[in-house]
Order: C-alpha cells, then sequence, then structure tokens
C-alpha cells in the first residue's frame, strides 16, 4: 500500500522475524505445550482481537476507556508541559487520542510497533487528525532497547503509555524486566501511564476471557488455522476446544487449547501426539491488586504516583515516576 502524503517516516529498528515455526515447534515438544501468546496477532488474530475489545464480557477495554475519559484532565497535568510520549505497542492508538485531544503541547508522539503497516497506515491517519502534532514513529520490539528520535524542540521530559494492560500478558519477572526497560528508556525525569487490570471476582474474569459468542474461542483457534496455513500444519479445529481456568496462585487467566481425543498432529513435519484431554497453554493475563503493582514497579525502578480507577474497581490507570538514585 503506498503511504499517505501525511505518513510521517517510521524510524525502522525491526528484529529479523522471530520464527513462528521454531517458537511453535519448541512450545510443542514440551511437557506442558505451549505457543506464546504473541503469535495470536496475524491479520484474523488481530481483527479478532479488535471485535473482542467490544465484547460485553471483556470489560477491560470500556472500563479503561471511561477511566481515561473521566481522567484525562488529571492525567495531562501529571503529564506536564512539552513532553515527548512514547506509546509501547501503539497498534491502531484509539486510546491515546483521548490523550492526544487533550495534550496541545506535546513535544513528539512516538508510536513504537513491530507492525510496519499497522503502525504507518494509524500514524497518518494521527497526521490528519493532529496536523500540529509531531509525530515520529519506530518500528521495534518495543521489548527490547530501540533508540528514540530526537523530537523536533526539546522536550521537558518523556514519558511512557503502555495501555490495555498489556502489562498482564508478561509472566512476573518479564513484567519487571520491561518496566525497568522502559524506566531506563524515559530517563531519570522520565514518567508512564499504564493501565492496569485488577483483580476481582473470578466468573468476571473467567467470562472476560470465553464470551458467550465465541469470539475468544476463535482467537484462541486461530493459531491452529495459521499453523495450518504458515506451519503445513494438520489440525482439525473441531478437535479442539478452548479452555479458561483462574490460576489462584499465579493471579491470572490462563488460555488453553485442550485437546477432545488422543490424536497425532503434523506440524512443519514434525508429528506432535495429545492424549485425549491434553491442552497446548496460549496465553496468561496476570491480574494485579494496587499494592502488587506497586511492588512490581517499585522492583522496576518506579513509583506509583496516581492511580485512577472506576466505581467497581474493575481496572486502573496509575501514572508513575522514575525514582531516583537517591531514593526521592
Ligand atoms: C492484549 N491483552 C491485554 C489481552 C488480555 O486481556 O490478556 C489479550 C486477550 N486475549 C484474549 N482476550 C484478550
Amino acid at each position: 500500500m503506498p503511504a499517505s502524503p501525511h505518513a510521517p517516516a517510521v524510524l525502522d529498528q525491526a528484529p529479523a522475524t522471530e520464527s513462528f515455526r521454531e517458537a511453535a515447534l519448541e512450545g510443542l515438544r514440551k511437557p506442558q505445550k505451549h505457543i506464546p501468546a504473541k503469535f495470536h496477532y496475524d491479520a484474523r488474530g488481530s481483527e479478532l482481537f479488535d471485535q473482542i475489545c467490544r465484547l460485553d464480557e471483556y470489560y477491560p477495554t470500556r472500563t479503561e476507556m471511561a477511566i481515561m475519559e473521566e481522567h484525562v484532565g488529571a492525567m495531562a497535568e501529571a503529564l506536564g508541559p512539552r513532553a515527548q510520549l512514547v506509546e509501547y505497542g501503539s497498534g491502531s492508538s484509539l486510546k491515546t487520542r483521548i490523550l492526544l485531544d487533550h495534550l496541545d503541547d506535546l513535544a513528539a508522539y512516538v508510536p513504537v510497533d513491530i507492525s510496519k503497516e499497522h503502525l504507518i497506515e494509524s500514524a497518518s491517519d494521527l497526521a490528519t487528525d493532529y496536523p500540529s502534532l509531531p509525530i515520529q514513529p519506530v518500528c521495534a520490539d518495543y521489548t527490547t532497547a530501540f533508540d528514540l528520535p530526537e523530537p523536533p524542540v526539546p522536550a521537558a521530559r518523556t514519558v511512557g503509555y503502555y495501555p490495555g494492560s498489556t502489562i498482564g500478558n508478561f509472566q512476573r519477572p518479564d513484567a519487571r524486566a520491561f518496566l525497568q526497560h522502559v524506566a531506563e528508556t524515559v530517563g531519570p525525569e522520565g514518567g508512564l501511564l499504564i493501565g492496569v487490570d485488577l483483580k476481582k471476582d473470578t466468573e468476571v474474569m473467567k467470562a472476560a476471557y470465553n464470551d458467550a459468542e465465541g469470539v475468544t474461542a476463535a482467537f484462541n483457534k486461530n493459531l491452529l488455522r495459521r499453523m495450518n496455513r504458515e506451519l503445513n500444519a494438520t489440525f482439525d479445529l473441531d478437535a479442539f476446544e478452548h479452555r479458561v481456568r483462574w490460576n489462584d496462585e499465579r493471579g491470572c487467566v490462563e488460555s488453553h487449547l485442550r485437546s477432545h481425543i488422543a490424536q497425532t498432529v503434523t506440524v512443519a513435519g514434525e508429528t506432535i501426539s495429545f492424549d485425549a484431554g491434553e491442552t497446548i497453554h496460549t496465553e496468561d493475563s496476570h491480574k494485579y491488586t494496587l499494592d502488587g503493582f506497586a511492588a512490581l514497579a517499585g522492583d522496576a525502578g518506579f513509583r506509583v504516583e496516581t492511580v485512577w480507577t472506576d466505581e467497581r474497581s474493575y481496572f486502573s490507570v496509575q501514572y508513575c515516576t522514575v525514582i531516583s538514585e537517591s531514593g526521592a
């Protein structure tokens, strides 16, 4: 697709594509079969995820949007004037628009995403809608170090933005490592505005990942479809079912694909055997208490300054600042 005349130039730091084949085979050879959750997001998976975000049962998206809309003035104040706003995994930057509508003096908006096409498309839409906003897209794997572009005017501070409770898809040590990397990127004067889903009634959390319409089941099974298409696999989608469970010890909703029957499947030429009832573990969605997240952020070098939540305390948006060397 040709870039639109409004498309801001992309700073391309994309890594060599990690092989779906290697990751899938490595995971399927393990005693608890496993596929990394990031492989859900091919074109169809991304569409299904957008549908998930509109489901009645999937409370995180609309709750976070409502919190943003209600408190965006205070959030803008916390960020302060002339911030450089760096969005990790910007996707279609939907929630960001709420912020951008209230931040008219940003030094720059830096959307960071691994999908170059998505990045170009949403950056050019934003450039049309916010003509005076400097937009500096970076194509990179945001979980690893990347260079920030120099803003066109000096920034007072750099603030990371990480909405959607995507932090919940990291295992805790990886979540800490990611937050540490954000703290290094934004520097000693920097901050982080982050969406964090909170622990609540188990049935509410489970229903969010097991909707009545079966959209989340289709999203999960799309991994099998993707392996059939890209890795010449022979999965019979009807021989597997989408299963979720709350793991209280680890504080997460686990998603699995469970084989109804004992069967063998070929994936990229390799035979993978399933017992009846055996599962492929496909995703963890961690939920936090406010204290639990403050402790994690603290371990990573951030202090939680302000927490905004909804009346049921289902979800939170939190503003954190980097703890200085002296601890002040
Ligand atoms: C992207 N991430 C925060 C979603 C979540 O809630 O864990 C992914 C998702 N998987 C199934 N539904 C939503």
